[in-house]
């Protein structure tokens, strides 16, 4: 059922539609996988093989970001407060987390994609902090897409984290405060050295941020889609890349008609 990354060969790679424009794809596309549980409720299935039919949504998506020529990818799999879910719900989620780096490690060694976890690792089961740790040596060198699985991750834990950072170093004196710029702020932060994401995307059509990437999504374009997150495909991704190239990024500013 489940189908390893390394199936795809380089012949085998998907063109990217002729109607997107490679010259103005998102360099980094987040993800709030949303959706999962719905799915399976929906088919009378439990929840947990919602989550299992995602890792194949999540591995569809990375696999066609990488041929289409994004450079990064980021992906909300376990929250910050996703552990109030049933015992047996989180407990699942670690056993797949866990199987899924283990199946999928040569796979990602072999397509050059470059795996990190973002998030508070430490609350992690030890088993699972091991393989993330392998996982995150033996890739950190490939030279393809960044892919970043934000795991037991929160942006105003993130946020606090980056303050305590600088704080400790203004206390130790090595800090001058005046010298705390926005580039300082974002290089303490999980995703530091990652450009911030150019294209959230969100599944199952919730209209929230949800505590994700909160500093890093400042002028990211939002696309919300109906389907839910097992379902999504290459149509979809295709839907929100050309929804994407249809929006004017101002940043703040004026474009060049002056609107
Ligand atoms: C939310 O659906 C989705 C999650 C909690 C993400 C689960 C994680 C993965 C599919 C990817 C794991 C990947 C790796 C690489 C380890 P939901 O349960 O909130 O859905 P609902 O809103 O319908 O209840």
């Amino acid at each position: 059922m489940s189908r390893a990354l390394a199936t795809t060969t380089a012949s085998k790679r998907s063109p990217l539609p002729a109607d997107l424009d490679a010259t103005r794809l998102p360099a980094h596309v987040a993800v709030i996988m949303d959706g999962n549980g719905r799915w399976a409720s929906r088919r009378g299935l439990p929840r947990v093989m919602g989550h299992r039919e995602g890792v194949e949504a999540l591995k569809r998506t990375l696999r066609l970001c990488s041929d289409w020529g994004i450079g990064a990818l980021t992906a909300y799999a376990f929250s910050t407060e996703n552990w109030n879910r049933p015992g047996e719900e989180v407990g699942f989620l670690m056993t797949l987390f866990e199987r899924v780096l283990a199946r999928e490690l040569e796979a990602l060694e072999q397509e050059q994609v470059r795996i990190r976890f973002l998030g508070d690792l430490e609350p992690l089961p030890a088993g699972l902090r091991e393989l993330i740790a392998n996982a995150t040596a033996r890739t950190a060198h490939n030279s393809g897409i960044h892919f970043n699985v934000c795991t037991n991750y929160g942006g105003r834990a993130e946020l606090v984290r980056a303050a305590r950072l600088l704080a400790e170093r203004v206390a130790a004196g090595e800090l001058d405060p005046a010298s705390i710029n926005e580039d300082l702020f974002a290089a303490q932060l999980h995703t530091a050295g990652e450009r911030d994401p150019d294209l959230l995307i969100r599944t199952s059509g919730e209209q929230r941020i949800s505590n994700f990437l909160l500093w890093q999504l400042a002028y990211a374009e939002l696309h919300i889609t109906n389907v839910l997150w097992p379902d999504f495909d290459e149509r979809a991704l295709h839907a929100a890349l050309l929804d994407y190239q249809g929006r004017q990024r101002r940043f703040g500013g004026v474009d060049a008609a002056g609107a």
